[in-house]
């Protein structure tokens, strides 16, 4: 990996190729913006390269961006990026076993808020109720957020449904795409899994050290890719939209939606945001199935507490409280 020094050039270099839309850059140009050497310069467009840029060099014209890649980078992802504090520290790995699990040891060793790690591949993505989430590489965004409220550990369940909106938000302004949330925090789209979204916690009894949001997104997947198990009930972005989508642009739609959103409700409370979850809700009003630990209910879906607990009335009116379950909607007719 770079160290702190280079990246911070490779960053520097990009945003002078990015100025240049397109144009060439000559060396001796590249070279007074970064205050390096030639030589150096020649380096670091070496090691773009090895990133998966396609870069034309010409005599006398200097050097010119062809072609972006399909990849995703801490440079990537913080170009541009329109945040204060989420994504300013990327902590970027090729493959890793769960982003979850460095965020782990990351937010132990005191990582600021704000941090994010991300990796082109999870050899051992963890999905909620111990499930394995399919994490291959260059094709998703495996993302862990680390967060660090001043809320008691009973309101930490509020934050995933935060996520869930920003998560929505960014793809909704990135693509077009209109997802749904299925409580408590999978996004479908035409009534396939397209995100999923686990929250944990360091925590003390009385008080949160951390909130480690694992975001996992299937965005250029084919139908091929999906292993058979899941074939029938996932889908990827590219696969609605019918085109690829930029995983580092949506990286950066989501961090901004959700600072945005954490922001108002650090603020003002969970009210707005249980307000926007609400909208987006597929499963309120409707009749359900909750598989919960402690065995099936079947009831409407009333709605959401203030905690962001499902509430759920069987036939006979008893009145239920959900903390966590797998949901399934009956469908009507
Ligand atoms: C679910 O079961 O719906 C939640 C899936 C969460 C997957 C994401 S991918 C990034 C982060 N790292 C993990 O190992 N899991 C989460």
């Amino acid at each position: 990996m770079a160290g702190p020094l280079q990246s911070e050039m490779r960053k520097k270099l990009l945003e002078v190729f990015s100025g240049a839309k397109g144009d060439f850059l000559s060396g001796q140009k590249i070279s007074d913006e970064l205050g390096c050497s030639r030589t150096a310069i020649w380096k670091h467009i070496e090691d773009l390269r090895k990133e998966g840029y396609e870069l034309e060099a010409v005599r006398r014209l200097g050097y010119r961006i062809i072609k972006k890649p399909d990849k995703i980078s801490g440079n990537e992802i913080q170009l541009g990026l329109e945040t204060e504090s989420l994504g300013r520290y990327v902590h970027f790995e090729e493959s890793v076993t769960s982003t979850q699990k460095i965020a782990h040891r990351l937010a132990y060793e005191g990582t600021p808020e704000g941090t994010i790690v991300v990796a082109e591949e999870q050899i051992s993505g963890r999905g909620r109720l111990d499930r394995v989430w399919f994490s291959p590489k260059y094709t998703g965004v495996w993302m862990s957020i680390i967060l660090r409220p001043n809320i008691p550990p009973a309101q930490a369940p509020q934050l995933t449904l935060l996520a869930a909106v920003a998560v929505v938000q960014g793809i909704q302004e990135l693509t077009g795409l209109e997802p749904d949330i299925k409580w408590p925090n999978d996004i479908l789209l035409k009534g396939k899994k397209v995100v999923g979204i686990l929250t944990e916690l360091q925590a003390e009894a009385d008080r949160i050290n951390s909130v480690i949001i694992g975001i996992g997104i299937n965005v250029n997947h084919s139908e091929d890719q999906f292993p058979d198990e899941i074939k029938s009930i996932a889908t990827s972005l590219s696969i609605e939209l019918g085109e690829k989508v930029n995983r580092a642009a949506l990286i950066q739609r989501i961090l901004a939606k959700m600072e945005h959103l954490y922001t108002s409700y650090l603020k003002n409370g969970f009210g707005v945001i249980k307000l926007l979850w609400e909208s987006y809700a597929i499963s309120i009003g409707q009749q359900i199935i909750a598989r919960t630990l402690n065995g099936s209910i079947e009831g409407r879906a009333k709605g959401i507490t203030a905690e962001g607990v499902l509430v759920l009335e069987e036939l006979d009116g008893t009145i239920h409280h959900i903390h966590s379950a797998d949901i399934e909607l009956v469908s009507k007719g």
